[in-house]
């Protein structure tokens, strides 16, 4: 294996793409840009990358694409792959064989080198340091690179209640001192921005500009309620929706993932491709279901979606549950999935506030609070805050339960 990472780059005249492929030597290494240049004409660029592990982040403007890779093991490959993007006026913007002229200019720079700037260490540079004294003291270990819990929020059929729910357990997780990200991946119904109270002038850029490599992701988080927690947000426009790659999704909950604790995805309803893609990059599932015939079928959908791609089912929130006269019993709806139910919301006008605070906040002492804490203790271990008298309310649960069995 050589010592030094390589990075070669080649225009592939057939799929009309430039790779780049960088190949890392003997060390690990942190940190890296990679830096290219197109030619600013072109009718729009698409970045992405075929690699596996955590996957580099793109941007790109004024004619220079960068690549952010966070890390890279010994002998690790990441191909970094750009094209043009073209508008097509049936299908948006499709990541489709450039048009000729495109195609003409950037062949025309595939002998431009790219660099390979950040934390680069050849094993030159390392000789050439000052010999290294002892440490008088035991050294202090480097902090080990984050990776979050992602806990992905799905239900197959629409409105039962995921995003209310992601944003409560985001809170709720954020409340008990961990850095949380709540991001919204239904990408084309998105309203966790809109029940959240953001004004959307005031958004920068959301997970679109992210996806369609316009933006890098800090710029689409936002923190609100309190310091540990940001949410990413998904634009409210069809042109934000039709620009973005959403095979990139996956890439982007891999790097949020090195700076936080956790990570609540909230995905769409449907069996699709942005759930898939969601999925693949999450540790859990929770379902949100209604106790209804419905709810169930599309619910078992999901369920397989996650085992097919080892995701664990963590469990099942039974949402709008009617306590005192339910349409199927907690027992049957875990012996129907083979999934244990991890919280009973009850039906409460008061989920949706005109001040947009969400139950867990609004109303901590509730049994909607209590039942949400239950579960970010089950995700991340921590007892939930005093204020939230969970022993009385979720007695008075089991009590409502165990009658209607
Ligand atoms: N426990 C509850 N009690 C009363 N209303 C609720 C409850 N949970 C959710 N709702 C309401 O139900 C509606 C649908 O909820 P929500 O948008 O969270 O569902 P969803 O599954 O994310 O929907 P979609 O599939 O469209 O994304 C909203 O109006 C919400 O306020
Ligand atoms: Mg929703």
């Amino acid at each position: 294996m050589q010592d030094t990472p390589k990075l070669t780059k080649y225009w592939d005249e057939k799929s009309g793409r430039m790779s780049l492929i960088l190949k890392n030597g003997e060390r690990p290494l942190r940190g890296i840009v990679v830096e290219d240049q197109y030619p600013a004409a072109i009718s729009g660029i698409l970045c992405f990358a075929k690699s596996g592990g955590v996957a580099p982040v793109a941007t790109a403007s004024g004619g220079k694409i960068l690549w952010k890779v966070a890390n890279l093991a010994p002998g690790e490959l990441k191909e970094l792959v750009y094209t043009s993007l073209i508008r097509d006026a049936l299908e948006g913007y499709a990541p489709k064989k450039p048009t000729p002229a495109d195609a003409a200019l950037l062949s025309s720079t595939a002998s431009l080198p790219p660099k390979l700037t950040g934390d680069v260490e050849t094993p030159a540079k390392a000789e050439e340091r000052p010999a290294l004294k002892p440490p008088e003291e035991p050294a202090k270990k480097a902090a080990p690179a984050r990776h979050a819990v992602v806990v992905a929020v799905g239900a197959g059929k629409g409105g039962t209640g995921k995003t209310t729910f992601s944003i409560n357990l985001g809170v709720a997780l954020a409340e008990l001192g961990n850095d949380t990200i709540l991001m919204d991946a239904d990408a084309s119904m998105s309203n966790l921005s809109t029940y959240l109270g953001m004004d959307p002038n005031g958004m920068k850029a959301t997970l679109h500009e992210v996806l369609a490599g316009e933006a890098e992701p800090e710029k689409a988080t936002y923190r609100i309620f309190n310091d540990h927690l940001r949410v990413v947000p998904s634009g409210l426009s069809i042109e934000g929706f039709l620009k973005m790659d959403r095979s990139l999704l996956r890439d982007v909950i891999e790097y949020f993932s090195q700076e936080a604790d956790y990570i609540v995805i909230d995905t769409p309803a449907g069996y699709n491709r942005e759930l898939a893609l969601s999925l693949a990059a999450s540790d859990h599932l929770i379902l949100v279901l209604n106790p209804d015939e419905g709810s169930m079928t599309d619910g078992l959908k999901v369920q397989e979606m996650a085992r097919i791609l080892d995701v664990n089912v963590m469990g099942i929130v039974l949402n709008r549950y009617d306590m005192k006269n339910p349409y199927f019993s907690r027992s049957q709806v875990e012996a129907h999935f083979g999934t244990p139910v991890i919280a009973m919301l009850p039906d409460e006008p008061e989920v949706r506030r005109k001040d947009k605070v969400p139950s867990v906040l609004a109303a901590p002492s509730g049994l909607m609070a209590a039942e949400i804490y239950h579960v970010a203790q089950k995700i991340s271990g921590q007892k939930p805050p005093a204020c939230s008298p969970s022993f009385v309310s979720r007695l008075m649960l089991a009590l409502f339960n165990t009658a209607s069995l």
